[in-house]
């Protein structure tokens, strides 16, 4: 009898495994701050912070609340508003484009590249222009580092340069990758990222960085981070928020960063072991050249015909648990719709929204259950 039962689900990320290999040292870290009871900018903040940038090779990190933070504090900072248009992508987490409409400036959204995901570079080049046309003035770029993979950083950044506009790396996805040899957080004016639970890099709540080569940027940062407060603390010298890294999270991100190059590792064994057992059926994922992921996401594309819904089903009652990043894109929903979007359309983000679909990526998917997980997919076509 038994040997027809399905053996349990699979997680789809698997928080446990990695909490139990933390074990005490997590523990040890909370005990420490539960200690000294600095709950607000305690020391972890500043040590995590400083191991941040030694990670990634940023000159100055700020700890923040959330990676939606992140972005926001970047553009508060620079003054972004009303009348200014910032290019993203459409094909990505609504926090891109929320942050910039949140301050009454225009998301004009571009754009991604079929292979990679990331901003297309001939779209975003349209969108410019589309802004420019509607009376809209360019200021910003966010690319979007999706699933786990860098933007084309050289090619955006040379555009944005040669058009004027900053560029704020939006790394949520991807901590951790490289590009060309070098660890994102040192790409464009600023790099934002978020370790929600979930991310590669993620805390036990919410929380987020901003990385940065640029100390007068830093250090207005570190001003909107606490109410825009200046040098006397009740003198507010510009508009901010609460946006803190709760000491908390800090210490426990200290101690999930000691072991992150190792969980990096063994994310992209898994995610070699997906293209091996799946690549002859449909479309893996495509790293780009010169590029590392740290896999955020393994997001396949179904072949033609294949029913999306169906396909689900059928590996949920195998047991294996999917996802859809992003059934719809920005400029698709309902709170974004009416914003532009680059001349010639968005073609690629709308097939990508009707064909993706994730499969269960972690660093503790031992080859028993992904040679289960790849069965269930096989079967399922
Ligand atoms: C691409 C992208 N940008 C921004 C964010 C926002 O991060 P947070 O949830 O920490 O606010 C996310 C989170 O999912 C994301 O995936």
């Amino acid at each position: 009898m038994n040997q027809h039962l399905t053996p349990p689900p699979v997680p789809f990320i698997d928080v446990v495994s990695q909490r139990e290999r933390l074990g005490k040292s997590i523990d040890q870290a909370v005990s420490r701050v539960l200690a000294h009871c600095q709950f607000i900018n305690g020391p972890e903040v500043a040590e995590l912070e400083a191991r941040l940038a030694a990670f990634c090779g940023a000159k100055h990190v700020v700890g923040c609340a959330s990676g939606t933070d992140a972005l926001l504090m970047v553009l508060m900072a620079k003054g972004v508003g009303r009348g200014d248009a910032v290019l993203c992508p459409s094909f990505t987490f609504c926090a891109t484009g929320e942050v910039v409409a949140l301050l009454g400036a225009t998301p004009v959204f571009v754009d991604v590249d079929e292979a990679t995901f990331n901003m297309d570079v001939e779209s975003f080049k349209r969108g410019i222009a589309t802004a420019r046309r509607l009376g809209l003035k360019p200021v910003a770029v966010i690319p979007v580092d999706l699933f786990g993979q860098s933007a084309d950083q050289d090619a955006i950044g040379a555009v944005a340069s040669a058009e004027g506009l900053f560029v704020l790396d939006d790394a949520a996805q991807s901590f951790g990758a490289t590009y060309k040899g070098r660890r994102l957080g040192s790409f464009g004016l600023a790099t934002a990222t978020s370790f929600f639970p979930a991310k590669p890099l993620g805390c036990f709540g919410d929380g987020g960085a901003i990385f940065t080569d640029d100390a007068d940027l830093a250090a207005t940062l570190r001003s909107v981070r606490v109410h825009g407060q200046g040098t006397d603390k009740y003198d507010n010298v510009r508009i901010g928020l609460t946006a803190r890294l709760d000491t908390m999270q800090a210490a426990i991100l200290i101690e999930k960063l000691k072991i992150f190059d190792d969980e990096i590792a063994a994310r992209n064994r898994v995610a070699d072991r997906y293209a091996q057992g799946l690549g002859n059926v449909l479309a893996v994922p495509h790293v780009a050249h010169g590029c590392t992921s740290v896999w955020a996401q393994y997001t396949i594309r179904l072949p033609n015909g294949v029913d999306r819904d169906g396909f689900a089903a059928a590996l949920k009652a195998q047991g294996v648990p999917t996802a859809i990043y992003y059934p719809k894109s920005m400029h698709q929903q309902t709170a974004y719709r009416d914003f532009p979007v680059a001349d010639g359309g968005l073609p690629v983000s709308e097939r990508l929204s009707d064909e993706v679909i994730s499969l269960p990526m972690h660093a503790y998917l031992d080859e028993t259950t992904q040679a289960r997980i790849i069965a269930a997919v096989r079967g399922a076509l």
